[in-house]
């Protein structure tokens, strides 16, 4: 029975990378519920990237239409993006809200890490998204309605030992989101970057099995619900979130204060060095959503007296300059 107070995806096609199992699976078969159309993509491979089993997604989509929804299966690697935007095109018509789940793990030490592992991790995670969301771009201008949430990860937002890769990918992910959140805010697109934290095969093989009780995919499902649903306002576009165990946040930039010294031959490293204590306090920091001004700054650098030789510096505890 569905509630009043229910937010409802009613008629939009939703496409879910990853959806057979974990995160992607508890999205897909939510969406399916609250009345969307669903694509229910998954390679079905294993967690490193290797092999296919088209069975993964359509057990999803058994599971869907057995409790009155609607989906579809698709089965080609995110690497393929565009089949999948058009699976979802050719069954549906349109779509409205891709999440871009997919994902696989390759951990090594950078000492160790071979040009094959980074370059899959990089395929699947950052260049499937690319893939999805350039063949969904022009349904989504020409609808004036998109919703998209890639998937990053606190290893790429504070890094982590043993996943330089996809660290880099993930982190990625979060610059390639908030560019589009700026390409398509003029078309009611909006897209957000998720740091989700869940107990699914890719944790397994790290988290103990108290850790991985605690945490549900479930729990990181109302944050996408929200995300993607048409009343996400327009200021959050661009936003990284992470989700975990019902704990939800938000991330930004934050940048100090900062020193101006005025661009005149004297400006080395050593005056530099004079207001070093600024460009590393962040009192009464800011928090930028895009470039700085950079002409403004110039014209008011130029304002400030020329610099000038000056007395001993210590940094890091050593004196530098006398
Ligand atoms: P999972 O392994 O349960 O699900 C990932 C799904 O993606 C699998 O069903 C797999 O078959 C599918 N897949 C893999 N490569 C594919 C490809 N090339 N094309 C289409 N489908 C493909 O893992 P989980 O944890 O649900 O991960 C979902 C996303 O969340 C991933 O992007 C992962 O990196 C991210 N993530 C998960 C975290 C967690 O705590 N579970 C933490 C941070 C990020």
């Amino acid at each position: 029975m569905t509630s009043p107070q229910q937010i409802r995806y009613d008629n939009r096609v939703v496409v879910v990378t990853g959806a057979g199992s974990g995160l992607g699976k508890a999205y897909a078969l939510f969406f399916a519920e609250r009345g969307a159309k669903v694509v229910v993509n998954d390679l079905g491979g294993a967690f490193n990237g290797g092999g296919q089993d088209g069975r993964v997604a359509d057990a999803v989509v058994s599971e869907i239409q057995r409790a009155g929804g609607t989906a579809v299966a698709s089965y080609d690697s995110v690497e393929n993006g565009e089949r999948i935007i058009a699976t979802a095109t050719q069954a549906f018509g349109r779509i409205d809200v891709l999440i871009n789940n997919a994902g696989i793990l390759r951990d090594v030490t950078l000492r160790n890490m071979k040009d094959e592992d980074w370059d899959k991790i990089i395929a699947v995670h950052l260049t499937g998204a690319w893939k999805t969301t350039r063949a969904a771009w022009p349904w989504f201008r020409k609808q004036r309605y998109g919703r998209v949430v890639n998937t990053s990860s606190t290893s790429g937002l504070y890094g982590n030992f043993g996943q330089g890769n996809y660290a880099a990918a993930k982190l990625a992910l979060v610059g390639f989101t908030e560019t589009l959140a700026k390409e398509g805010a003029k078309y009611n697109i909006r897209a957000t970057a998720l740091a989700p934290s869940s107990a699914s095969r890719l944790t397994a093989t790290v988290w103990p099995p108290e850790m991985m009780a605690a945490m549900d995919p479930a729990w990181v499902v109302p944050l996408v619900g929200v995300l993607v649903h048409e009343s996400l306002p327009a200021h959050l576009s661009g936003g990284i979130f992470e989700a975990a165990a019902g704990h939800y946040d938000m991330l930004r930039w934050e940048r100090s204060r900062g020193a101006l010294l005025r661009p005149d031959e004297n400006l080395t490293p050593d005056v530099l060095l004079r207001s070093w204590d600024k460009v590393v306090d962040f009192t009464d920091a800011e928090h930028p959503r895009g470039v700085a001004g950079a002409m403004g700054l110039l014209q008011r650098a130029n304002q400030l007296p020329p610099n000038v030789p000056g007395t001993p510096i210590r940094f890091d505890g050593k004196v530098v300059l006398v």
